[in-house]
């Protein structure tokens, strides 16, 4: 079954090491298109465990800068001890944006599960007071996300739109998909025509075409967002994008803790679950 899984997460992840993601990265950059990394890691149960997460963030951010690839960070929270205490988590993420803005770059803090999304919005709200560096993403899945999107307008924060990758409740959560891809509709509509630097985040090829419909029509300019997508998803489409001239970043992860990542992403796709249970039969 592990066998399984690691052969079918090869797709979606760079490697074990830093340096596998930097590899993928000079590789994207050659198409024309711009990356974001992650290490990846969630929930950690630690100090040690965070601090080890912020010393493999500031490392990563300066490989980057000696390499000379065209890369951001994505971070978790709960990467850097969201578990343990708030204070601690936001310490840990404003030490990488601090790194990160003295090396010219840009932090990306990734939405988790619904019973962190209330402290991700403080701490991001909190940090992006002090630094101007730092995004963070919204679910569509979400019906607290309209509110959220609105205030972070306001606030002239950067969003990435995304669908949601977490079982959520249906008290605080669209149940059906169609309301979900709605929803996402709505809200990227707002983000284009309002916000700054959005990154509309999803491999729906609806979804996109309407975007592309929509910015032609409202007149925005190609540099006011960029698309982005993950590592290993519609890849020809990503080098298409980019070649119409259109910013397109791919999300990069990377690391030994490879599973729940890659956990979440067969979840989204059938097939992938049949060639796991018909390896697990044959
Ligand atoms: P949808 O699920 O409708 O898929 C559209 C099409 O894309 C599918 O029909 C299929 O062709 C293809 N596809 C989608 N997933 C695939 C897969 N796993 N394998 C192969 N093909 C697939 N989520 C979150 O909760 N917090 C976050 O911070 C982020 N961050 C993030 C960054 C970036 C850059 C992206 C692109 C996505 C995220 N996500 C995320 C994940 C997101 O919430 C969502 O789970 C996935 O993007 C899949 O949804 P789609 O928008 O692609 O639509």
């Amino acid at each position: 079954m592990k066998g399984v899984l690691e052969f079918l997460a090869r797709r979606y992840i760079a490697g074990v090491g830093a340096e596998d993601a930097v590899s993928v990265a000079r590789a994207l950059n050659g198409s024309g298109i711009l990356a974001t990394i992650d290490n990846l890691g969630e929930n950690v149960r630690t100090e040690e465990e965070a601090g080890a997460s912020v010393r493999e963030y500031t490392g990563l951010l300066d490989l980057i800068k000696s390499s000379g690839v065209n890369s951001t960070v994505s971070l978790k929270l709960t990467h850097l001890g969201l578990d343990i205490s708030s204070l601690l988590a936001r310490d840990n993420a404003g030490r990488i944006i601090k790194a990160a803005s003295s090396l010219d770059n840009f932090v990306r803090i990734d939405m988790e599960g619904s019973a962190y999304t209330e402290r991700t919005m403080e701490i991001f709200l909190h940090l992006r007071s002090r630094y101007p560096n730092v995004g963070i993403a919204i679910q569509s899945s979400l019906r607290r996300s309209a509110g959220d999107v609105r205030l972070l307008i306001e606030r002239g924060a950067s969003v990435r739109l995304v669908k949601g990758a977490y079982k959520e409740p249906p008290e605080i959560a669209f149940p059906r998909k169609p309301d979900v891809d709605r929803n996402f509709e709505i809200l990227m509509k707002e983000l284009l025509l309002k916000g700054k630097s959005p990154a509309i985040a999803t491999h729906d090829e609806r979804l996109l075409n309407e975007a592309i419909r929509f910015v032609n029509e409202n007149n925005i300019p190609k540099g006011r967002f960029e698309f982005q997508m993950l590592l290993g998803i519609k890849r020809t489409l990503q080098k298409r994008l980019a070649l119409e001239g259109y910013r397109v970043r791919v999300y990069i992860p990377y690391g030994p803790n490879w599973l729940p990542y890659s956990v979440r992403r067969l979840r989204e796709r059938k097939e992938n679950l049949f060639f796991v249970v018909k390896n697990i039969f044959d």
